[in-house]
């Protein structure tokens, strides 16, 4: 058995989801946010430690303004409606990302659900959100370049490099998914993925469900993970 502490998904699609319904893009957005409520839920009740979703990038600023500002509002909304429900099942909210970017009303109700659910132990939901793989590289490159210049720090090494990132205290990502077919990072966890297992499905974001989660896991066990070594008990 792999062990599945951390999971990360790419929620691609929302887009494509909404255009074949003849809807907004918004409303695939809409969507997205109640698959995401059931599969935290769910992933919680698989024992998976750390769930981290890419839900905004450094580069999706570049989409209209009216569908940035309708993604600006979904906190609010995920937050009002299932609050209660996360904290019913013990989950930890957390954010990685530039929070200085993110309008005031929305880091208000994302540091209202972190405060609000700090003390829980179970999964810990951590949202990528005005997250870029490179920007966070760069910053954690310029806070160690301080600390030297300050004396407070004398040797880097990938041990130490790792505190300096936005994923400092969540163990390894061991499996990566991303919904909606395409095979990229799009900036995502450029550090933190140099091992982690790939499964990239076809299904669009708002159309994930349990049964698709259990596919991926699956398909995941199934894997031998080598981490550069060689497998001894194989004769080839
Ligand atoms: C992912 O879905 C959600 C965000 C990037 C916020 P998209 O909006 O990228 O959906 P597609 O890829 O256009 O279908
Ligand atoms: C990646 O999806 C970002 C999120 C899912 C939040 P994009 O739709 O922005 O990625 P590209 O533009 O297809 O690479
Ligand atoms: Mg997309």
């Amino acid at each position: 058995m792999n062990t599945l502490n951390h999971l990360a998904i790419i929620m691609d699609g929302n887009g494509r989801w909404a255009k074949l319904k003849g809807l907004p893009r918004t409303a695939g957005h809409y969507k997205g946010v109640e698959v995401l409520r059931s599969i935290t839920i769910y992933a919680n009740s698989l024992g998976i430690k750390c769930l981290t979703v890419y839900a905004f990038s450094t580069e999706n600023w570049k989409r209209s303004e009216d569908e940035v500002s309708y993604i600006m509002s979904l906190p609010k909304i995920f937050f009002a409606s299932y609050i209660k429900e996360l904290m019913e099942n013990n989950v930890r909210v957390m954010i990685i990302g530039d929070r200085e970017k993110i309008p005031s009303e929305t880091m208000r109700v994302i540091d209202d659900a972190i405060e609000t659910t700090k003390n829980n132990t179970g999964l810990i939901l951590n949202f990528a959100f005005n997250y870029g793989g490179r920007d966070e590289i760069v910053r954690a490159a310029k806070a160690y370049a301080k600390d030297y210049a300050d004396g407070k720090k004398t040797d880097l090494n990938e041990e130490s490099f790792k505190e300096y990132l936005y994923t400092r205290d969540l163990p390894e990502v061991d499996l990566l998914i991303r919904t909606g077919s395409e095979m990229r990072l799009s900036n995502f966890l450029l550090y933190q993925l140099a091992y982690s297992e790939f499964v990239v499905i076809d299904t669009l974001w708002p159309d994930f469900n349990n049964g698709v989660l259990d596919q991926c896991i699956e398909e995941y066990q199934n894997r031998k993970r080598n981490f550069g070594g060689r497998d001894e008990t194989k004769s080839h």
